[in-house]
């Protein structure tokens, strides 16, 4: 038999219990593990060398209905800008003010895709499919006759695409480039660019990644 004050306490401490029990579920979910999926929705880095870009394809017909519906509105019918920055064509880069565009300054194809993949359409951006933001690049490319019409751009062929700006680039870490030991040295010494008239004290002394 159970005393009048046992099953007070015993009352009292399911209470206690079934308080403590409520706040645990409505706490900030503190402590739960991040899971392989959770990371990999944000894990959409793509490298110059086309390392990390995913399954799918897309030509420059497809890209254009692409184009038209979803980037048109803000970079222009034919990619001439708009309130969104011009993607087609652009000024031969003589000076330092002229107008970075992709034909003009972008040395990697892949970064076009990685960048327009995360970012774009301004408005709702990562909501096309794979195949369509390989078609929207491989119109632009082509726009910009750095690809034929028909090309295919897929995982394999975007990172081989050669961008016209590729050269132009000054690397201020050029031991850090993924390996390619006569373009480094090309970047290097530039001719006619003495060492002095550079000024920059990274690019007159090399270096080992982890300097
Ligand atoms: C609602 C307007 C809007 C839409 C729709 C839109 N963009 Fe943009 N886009 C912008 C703006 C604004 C910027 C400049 C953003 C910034 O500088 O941060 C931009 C920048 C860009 C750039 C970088 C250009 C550069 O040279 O720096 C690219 C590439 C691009 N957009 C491609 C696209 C593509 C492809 C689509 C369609 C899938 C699209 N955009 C749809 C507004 C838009």
């Amino acid at each position: 038999m159970f005393t009048c004050s046992q099953r007070l306490a015993a009352a009292f401490a399911m209470l206690v219990l079934g308080a403590s029990a409520v706040r645990a579920q409505s706490g900030p979910g503190l402590g739960i593990p991040v899971t392989e999926d959770d990371i990999a929705v944000w894990d959409i880095n793509v490298l110059p060398d086309g390392t990390g870009l995913p399954p799918g394809s897309g030509t420059a017909a497809q890209g254009a209905e692409v184009y038209a519906t979803r980037c048109a509105s803000c970079h222009g019918e034919d990619g001439e800008g708009g309130i969104g920055n011009r993607l087609v064509g652009g000024d031969a880069p003589t000076a330092m003010g002229t107008r970075k565009t992709i034909a003009n300054h972008w040395p990697y194809a892949t970064t076009v895709f990685d960048n327009i993949r995360r970012s774009m359409p301004f408005d709702a951006p990562r909501s096309l499919s794979n195949d369509d933001y390989y078609a929207v690049v491989a119109w632009i490319l082509a726009e910009n006759d750095i690809i034929n019409d028909d090309d295919v751009m897929t995982a394999e062929t975007l990172p081989a695409v050669r961008m016209p700006s590729l050269d132009r680039v000054v690397f201020r870490y050029p031991a850090m480039l993924p390996a390619d030991p006569e373009r480094i040295e090309r970047l290097w010494t530039r001719p006619g660019v003495a060492d002095d008239d550079i000024g920059d004290p990274y690019r007159l002394r090399p270096f080992e990644v982890g300097d």
